[in-house]
């Protein structure tokens, strides 16, 4: 199957969701990832900023702040084609960048080495049962998993509507650990 035509199909369906029906997924996910026991035990947590349709990731990353957990989001270097990581200390030090994303103001950006996570929530289009994912077409996540000496529980966050048997594989993509969904 096409990656760009299974793309544009999740995306559609996830576009159609009653936002009533989103929040309440969303609270479920929410109540999942708080209660995780590598969550749990994790001292370093990167996460991505949701926008848009995907799982709302603000209120979980409010929590982990205010249980003085370290928090790291994405940051991608556009000229370098990679994905960093940025310590966050504070949910109102993000602004609404380009495409109207959270990202943090420029005095705020503080690049740290990915080896220190003990968890990645990633974000991801369509999963599959053996933890495969597709993500937006970069490449970034593929990339950064392939960092050597990566440690870090690889927790893939969707939509039930996100999962299917099988989608399609290239050499470079590697899965995660495990799904959390609703
Ligand atoms: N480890 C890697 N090193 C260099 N390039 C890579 C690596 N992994 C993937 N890429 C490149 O990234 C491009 C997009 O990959 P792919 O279609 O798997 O994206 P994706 O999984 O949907 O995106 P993302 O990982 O950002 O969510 C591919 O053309 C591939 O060549
Ligand atoms: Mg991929």
């Amino acid at each position: 199957m096409d990656k760009t035509k299974l793309r544009n199909d999740i995306l559609k369906i996830l576009n159609n969701i009653d936002i009533n029906i989103k929040n309440n997924k969303d609270n479920k996910i929410y109540d999942k990832l708080i209660s995780n026991k590598d969550i749990k035990h994790a001292k370093n947590i990167m996460c991505f900023v949701s926008f848009k349709d995907e799982v709302n990731t603000h209120k979980f990353i409010k929590h982990l702040l205010k249980n003085d957990i370290n928090v790291y989001i994405p940051i991608i270097d556009s000229k370098n084609k990679v994905m960093n990581i940025s310590k966050l200390n504070s949910f109102d030090e993000l602004e609404t960048g380009f495409y109207n994303i959270l990202e943090p103001k420029k005095e705020y950006i503080r690049i740290c080495s990915p080896e220190i996570l003990d968890v990645i929530i990633t974000p991801g289009v369509v999963f599959d049962k053996d933890n495969y994912r597709v993500g937006y077409g970069g490449g970034f996540y593929d990339k950064f998993f392939s960092i050597k000496n990566l440690k870090a529980k690889k927790i893939g966050v969707c939509y039930k509507e996100q999962i299917m048997d099988k989608v399609p594989r290239e050499d470079y993509d590697i899965p995660v650990d495990y799904i959390i969904h609703d």
